[in-house]
């Protein structure tokens, strides 16, 4: 860290810096194998944030890797794409039932941005409506956090709803008027620091007809989601078809590529827009989205990290009560958030993952998690040996643990957002 407080800011930025994390985090790691990483101190952890989602399937994934090493000995960002692309967006187009075309890009926040560029363009209007609170990506129009360097200019066009709220979706299309171009949503509420939530059918059915009484298109962002809830866009199970869908972290299992899918309306507005960069097109990670689509079709990758999820969740459930604590598991058992009840400053849950990291186990106390289809069913056993220890350690000085004083302004500032 002090190598690198000296040339790079604050030592680290963004969400894998872990200034909100508790004291004794590492913020630099070694090596990942499987559901494990290392950090540079050569400290082992079993892994629960998977690189914050692209980590689906296991660090090193073989047949992945092999497909991206093959690709690699023959060449990555080039003049031009290689076949790898076309094959890329042929499986993902074949994956998603909804998606007619797809787009390459590099990071989730890319895939978003042209969800918007290209709403605007089929619908030649201007306004943008996004959930209030939450994250579609680090550019100006998405930030909804205080963040200095932006003007209220770049979200001019966004108007913000309530998720899953019908009435305050019905007021923000009725603000919109005739300049509607797209609703943004997430497949499910999954904020820092707050409880995860599924969202409700109708909330869903509002907002796809509200897009097509106005012309508008429905946006799924799934960047977060994708293919960890459905092998499939994530809505399509509540009878929900959008007209576009944003893509990135796991879609190649690590390899750095996001996408835009859209249906067939879509695909001249999409083709208009400027979209590009300087190693979008590379093509080391279309040969591992390629295998990872095929992973995603063939293997019971799904089925083994709902179950794994459930295992960890039923574990530490039992585990809180009896060291006399009240868990609130919230979200899709293979995203779990983990929050204490009767916690409003999060002193126990702060306390807890650092006893766990304590005993080698990677957790998160204000994001969502994730579980990858590496981790075994000894893996989750073991977790469990060591979060009780954790749960007996926090009992044992649970009257001395102090709030976090570093994260209150962040969480009062969410707090008054949800209001
Ligand atoms: C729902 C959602 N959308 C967009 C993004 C932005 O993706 P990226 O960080 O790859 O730009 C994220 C990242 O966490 C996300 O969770």
């Amino acid at each position: 860290m002090e190598r690198a407080r000296a040339v790079i800011p604050n030592g680290m930025y963004g969400h894998e810096s872990v200034a909100l994390l508790p004291e004794g985090y590492p913020q630099f790691f070694s090596r990942a194998e499987g559901a494990r990483l290392w950090d540079v101190d050569g400290n082992e952890y079993l892994d629960y944030m998977c690189a914050f989602g692209p980590n689906l399937f296991g660090y090193g994934h073989a047949e992945i890797d092999t497909a991206a090493a093959a690709q690699r000995a023959r060449g990555d960002t080039m003049t031009g794409p290689g076949e790898a692309m076309v094959a890329f967006a042929e499986a993902m187009v074949a994956q998603v039932s909804h998606a007619d075309w797809a787009m390459f890009c590099k990071n989730g926040t890319d895939a978003t941005s042209m969800a918007v560029a290209t709403a605007r363009a089929h619908t030649g209007r201007g306004k943008i409506l996004v959930g209030r609170g939450t994250y579609h990506g680090a550019s100006g129009w998405a930030i909804q956090r205080a963040s200095r360097g932006l003007m209220p200019e770049d979200k001019a066009h966004v108007i913000h709803f309530r998720y899953n709220d019908v009435e305050s979706l019905a007021d923000a299309v009725k603000m919109a008027g005739d300049d509607l171009a797209g609703i943004m949503i997430t497949p499910f509420r999954h904020e820092v620091f707050q409880d995860q939530f599924l969202p409700d059918p109708a909330f869903l059915q509002f907002a796809r007809e509200s897009c097509d009484r106005a012309g508008a298109l429905l946006i799924v962002d799934d960047v977060r989601a994708g293919f960890r809830l459905d092998r499939d866009c994530s809505i399509e199970a509540y009878g929900v078809s959008p007209d576009l869908s944003c893509w990135g972290k796991a879609i190649a299992n690590g390899q750095p590529v996001s996408a835009l899918l859209g249906v067939e309306k879509a695909r001249q507005a999409a083709g208009s827009i400027v979209a590009t960069g300087s190693f979008w097109f590379s093509a080391v990670p279309m040969a591992a989205g390629v295998a990872t689509m095929r992973a995603i079709r063939e293997t019971d990758y799904l089925e083994r990290t709902i179950a794994r999820g459930t295992a960890l969740r039923e574990g530490l459930q039992q585990q809180a009560a009896a060291h006399g604590f009240t868990l609130r598991q919230t979200g899709p058992a293979q995203m779990p958030q983990i929050l204490f009840e009767e916690d409003p400053d999060f002193r126990f849950g702060y306390a807890w993952v650092t006893e766990a990291l304590d005993r080698g186990v990677y957790l998160s106390p204000y994001h969502n998690m994730f579980i990858c289809s590496a981790l075994t069913e000894a893996d989750v056993r073991l977790t469990l040996e060591r979060t009780d220890d954790a749960f007996a350690a926090l009992k044992a000085r649970r009257s001395s643990v102090q709030p976090v004083e570093k994260i209150q302004p962040l969480v009062e500032a969410i707090r008054a957002a949800n209001r």
